[in-house]
């Protein structure tokens, strides 16, 4: 019988707090679509930091290495901004394991359901339109892996990207346009950096092994502001792993909310690490009122990009959309809303089990 090990690293903030529905949920679909789970908490961020000394304790990284898996909640928070960049929770935990597993490949889908375009924050003329757009972000290359350092007077931090590292991120998003709607927006900043000239250079050529499939070039900055214009214009989104960040907190906001957005974070092997695009939001944390549908419906991308359990993946998203539609939302999205996080995940799960007759 198929059993998928999964270490669960709920993290800081609200990490926590969405995790526990998460799994509640994956508990449910387990039963209704006859897999087994084992579901393995592990310390990460300033939760293993204050227990440890250290962000990614060994213990957690052997446990990440003997899993199918990993559910990431969130990590990082004023409590531990103030230690050396590379004790912090983020640079010591999250992109140690994004390089480790070579997760090089991000997928953070947002979607703008036309039957409640009510829950964007774009006037209803843009919102009613819709939208549908996958950004896939390159995540081990980049600005954030360059060469850095500081002096009391100067900083740096270095972007290269090699042909092979565009290559491989630019067939993902290619192969997902295939699946879609034959689109790729390949997003730069040709006109300034050396990167950006390389990457349009190589997106170029992998483009033409997909003659079915549409690339525009855009710039960010352009791009920033068509997302909010005529967001139904974009199906994928190829991105770069700065300009992935900050365009998918945009298309989370343009969805309806930063807790909404779920994304996986894949090797091109099987291999994954999910969780929501947002972080730890310490604004909130505590309060019982985080969203947790970007932990649930990054628990449902696991599903399906790491086990291939798609029909349990879309009985955990149709569920998802079964709440939003009869407006049990948190109050990132109805401020005036009076469900909670627990609420919320209990609503979830119920339409889950009222389906499984
Ligand atoms: P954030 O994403 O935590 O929060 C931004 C805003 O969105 C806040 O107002 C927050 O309340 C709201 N928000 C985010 N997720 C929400 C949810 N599920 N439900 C309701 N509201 C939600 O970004 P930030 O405040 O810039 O960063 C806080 C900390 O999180 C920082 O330490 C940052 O580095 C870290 N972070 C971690 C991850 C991660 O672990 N994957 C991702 C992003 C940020
Ligand atoms: C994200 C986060 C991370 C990133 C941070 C916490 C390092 O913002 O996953 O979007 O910048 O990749
Ligand atoms: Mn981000």
């Amino acid at each position: 019988n198929k059993h998928y090990k999964i270490a669960v690293l709920a993290g800081d903030g609200i990490g926590p707090e969405v995790m526990t529905e998460a799994e509640k949920v994956l508990q449910v679909v387990a039963d209704k679509f006859q897999f087994g789970l084992t579901l393995t908490p592990a310390l990460v961020g300033g939760a293993a930091i204050d227990a440890t000394g250290e962000p990614l304790p060994a213990a957690t990284l052997e446990l990440c290495k003997q899993s199918d898996a990993i559910l990431f909640g969130s990590v990082g928070g004023p409590k531990w901004t103030g230690l050396a960049p590379d004790k912090q929770p983020e640079r010591g935990s999250l992109l140690p394991l994004r390089k480790t597993f070579d997760l090089f490949c991000n997928l953070r889908p947002g979607q703008i359901y036309p039957a409640f375009a009510d829950l964007s924050p774009l006037h209803p003329r843009v919102s009613s339109l819709g939208m549908d757009v996958l950004c896939v972000r390159e995540l081990t290359g980049g600005i954030y892996f360059g060469e850095k350092g500081r002096s009391d007077t100067d900083a740096f931090d270095t972007q290269r990207y090699s042909v092979r590292e565009i290559e491989r991120i630019a067939k993902v998003a290619f192969e997902a346009a295939q699946k879609r709607s034959n689109k790729v927006t390949s997003i730069d900043k040709a006109n300034v950096l050396q990167t950006s000239i390389l990457w349009r250079e190589t997106v170029e050529r992998v483009a033409k092994h997909y003659p079915g499939v549409t690339l525009e070039h855009m710039y960010i900055d352009n791009a920033a502001m068509q997302l909010i214009r005529s967001p139904q214009q974009f199906d994928v989104l190829l991105c770069d792993n700065l300009f992935g960040d900050i365009l998918s907190d945009e298309i989370a906001a343009i969805a309806g909310s930063l807790g909404l957005l779920p994304s996986a974070s894949l090797n091109g092997k099987g291999f994954g690490l999910y969780e929501p695009a947002g972080g730890s939001a310490p604004d909130i944390a505590g309060k019982g009122i985080a969203n947790p549908i970007a932990q649930i419906l990054s628990a449902a991308l696991m599903l399906r990009y790491s086990f291939g359990e798609e029909d349990a993946a879309r009985a955990i998203e149709q569920a998802v959309q079964h709440c939003l539609a009869q407006h049990i939302v948190t109050r990132d999205i109805n401020p005036k809303s009076t469900y909670g996080t627990a609420a919320v995940g209990a609503a979830i799960v119920a339409t889950l089990r009222q389906e499984q007759n």
